[in-house]
């Protein structure tokens, strides 16, 4: 099964646009549901809105959560909320969020307090840019030993990862990453969780790949890439493409 994770960022404006994209991405999920699972991680607002009016072939999710329930956290929002709200995941340290300050301590926090509520945290992990010397294999490492050794160990199963390298996200991306890229970092992510906690825990915890994932390069990313999913920005608020995406990976599945 493919785990198929939309990122809809901060997009659209407006509920009704939400509830009509998200109307036709539950259309193509119902056809391709064999082989997807399709999450959209839409702007917490939109939330209810959505869950209300689209029951069934998509789940919902945020796209960060606070690290506490603390009210003194002025324009964050919980994870009691999300719940409330209905919502099965959550990513937690995009790249753009942790350009506006989210750190490593911070990130822990949110998954640990997700965890707590039964919503599986979607952790974004990667290089801000790949130097010659390998380098950045300990930045990514880090950020996933923070997350790993510091939830408790019957919960690390829950974890789902997403490798994202900043430098191939969004409209100013450097390039697209390669599927060898993918692959290498991707087992590299893998080592480090096996060494913190087993090979069993590790070769079973879902490893998503993101960064400029569109309907062309998409197959090659879970074929070669090393990938159990795939976490989509752009792609995903176009409901024609994100439905080639999808028809896309059905083929290979
Ligand atoms: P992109 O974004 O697919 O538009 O590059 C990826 C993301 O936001 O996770």
């Amino acid at each position: 099964m493919i785990l198929l994770v939309g990122n809809w960022k901060m997009a659209p404006n407006k509920d009704t646009e939400a509830i009509n994209l998200a109307k036709k991405i539950s259309l193509s999920a119902k056809a391709y549901k064999k082989s997807i699972t399709t999450v959209v991680c839409a702007p917490a607002i939109h939330l209810p809105a959505l869950i209300k009016n689209i029951k069934t072939n998509v789940c919902f999710g945020g796209q960060s959560v606070a690290p506490s329930e603390e009210i003194a956290q002025t324009g964050l929002i919980n994870s009691a909320m999300l719940k409330g709200y209905g919502a099965s995941h959550c990513i937690v340290g995009h790249s753009e969020v942790r350009a506006r300050g989210e750190n490593d301590e911070q990130i822990l926090a949110s998954t640990v307090s997700l965890l707590q509520k039964n919503i599986t945290p979607i952790v974004c992990v990667g290089e801000k840019e790949r130097d010659g010397h390998g380098w950045y294999l300990s930045s990514v490492k880090e950020q996933v030993e923070k997350v790993v050794l510091g939830v408790a160990k019957n919960q690390v199963k829950k974890l789902v990862f997403a490798y994202e390298p900043v430098w191939a996200i969004g409209k100013n991306a450097a390039r697209e990453a390669t599927v060898a890229e993918s692959r290498e970092m991707i087992m590299f992510i893998r080592k480090v969780i096996a060494d913190i906690t087993d090979e069993k825990t590790a070769k079973n915890i879902n490893i998503l790949y993101g960064g400029s994932v569109n309907e062309q390069n998409a197959p090659a990313f879970i074929l070669e890439g090393g990938a159990q999913g795939l976490l989509v920005g752009r792609v995903s608020l176009d409901a024609k493409r994100f439905t080639s995406l999808m028809k896309a990976l059905s083929m290979i599945s």
